[in-house]
């Protein structure tokens, strides 16, 4: 797999926050109670480089998917900035907003949800076609066919509805209408989580394939840290919306720095039969992000923390593996 780490970001995440506001009862409203804020990004700082495939794992809850809806644009950050080739996301209106809408496309978990059940496969990605004016109309019906050869569905899959697919084609069906638009960015949040483990494979591949082919720039968000390992150039992990470890995918795998990180890989269920049973999992419950720890967060669940880590938050720094991170002590 080739590094293209040296290379400019094309998406850039700049200490973004999203805080969701927490509905108030009347009463608490009478009594005049400070509004509440879930946090769910807390001061996110990450670069995706053109052409790389970044992981994205940590436990459920940490701000896995804020993220992803955060760099397309589904969410907008109550703070801090999101850049797409350096220009902040927030801003962008007119056509550079449906040029970008073009370019970044999210896939999602089911997509089932998110495809029409009346429309066959070919009116939809007609559709996306169109919309997006991507090519002249008589164009269309071979470009069809070409994006079913691409993501390995058979021709006769265009004339086809929803349900007359399993769920990996339907995931596939996903990705083409995806990739109609010929984006530069695919935002995958647990693309193959609801398929069988087989399935699970023959799809992922099918992205790593697609990946190295048109070099696109992929965010793959997992709970499978294996399959994330996988597919990933480098791999960030968060915990309670930070970022708090992050770089080249072997050395994470290898030689994680975080206890966080070190305890996320030790809880992974391994293929070794002679590890099993050796491993601790992470213990306690992960706070709630309605009243995160001071400092830094996983001190309430870090074996390592001092009274530095309560007060102090720590922030995400390079060592000398290459990995970037947020631990005093690492
Ligand atoms: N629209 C929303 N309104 C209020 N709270 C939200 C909203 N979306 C997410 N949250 C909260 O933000 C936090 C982060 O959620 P998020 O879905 O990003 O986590 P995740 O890492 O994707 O979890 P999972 O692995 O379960 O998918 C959670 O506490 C969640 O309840
Ligand atoms: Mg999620």
């Amino acid at each position: 797999m080739s590094n293209p780490s040296r290379e400019i970001p094309i998406i850039s995440v700049e200490d973004a926050m999203v805080h969701f506001p927490v509905k108030q009862s009347l009463s608490q409203y009478i009594k005049g109670e400070p509004k509440k804020f879930i946090q769910a990004l807390n001061g996110v700082r990450l670069e995706i480089t053109r052409g790389e495939t970044l992981g994205i794992v940590g436990e459920s809850g940490c701000g896995k998917s804020t993220l992803a809806r955060t760099l397309v644009g589904l969410e907008t950050a109550t703070d801090g900035r999101v850049r797409f080739k350096g220009q902040d996301i927030a801003e962008l209106r007119g056509h550079q907003r449906r040029s970008f809408n073009r370019q970044v496309q999210m896939i999602f978990q089911d997509p089932y949800g998110s495809l029409n059940p009346r429309m066959t496969v070919g009116q939809m990605l007609k559709e996306a076609l169109s919309v997006h004016h991507v090519l002249p109309k008589k164009g269309i019906p071979a470009r069809i066919r070409e994006l079913m050869t691409l993501v390995r569905l058979p021709a006769d899959a265009i004339d086809k509805y929803p349900h007359e697919f399993s769920g990996g084609q339907r995931q596939r069906i996903g990705i083409s209408r995806a990739l109609a638009v010929e984006p530069e960015v695919l935002v995958a949040d647990e693309l193959v989580s609801a398929l069988d483990v087989s399935v699970q494979a023959q799809v992922v591949n099918l992205l790593l394939d697609l990946q190295q082919k048109l070099s696109l720039t992929v965010l793959f968000v997992a709970h499978d840290l294996r399959l994330v390992r996988h597919i990933s150039h480098r791999v960030a992990v968060m915990y309670l919306g930070e970022v708090v470890e992050v770089g080249n995918t072997e050395t994470l795998y290898e030689t994680p720095l975080h206890p966080y990180t070190q305890a996320l890989l030790r809880a992974a269920p391994t293929l070794d039969p002679a590890d099993r049973g050796k491993n601790v999992s992470l213990t306690g419950e992960l706070p709630s992000p309605l009243a995160p720890p001071s400092g830094c967060r996983f001190h309430t669940r870090c074996p390592k923390a001092t009274d530095l880590c309560r007060v102090e938050r720590p922030i995400l720094a390079v060592k000398s593996s290459g990995l970037k991170v947020a631990c005093h002590w690492a």
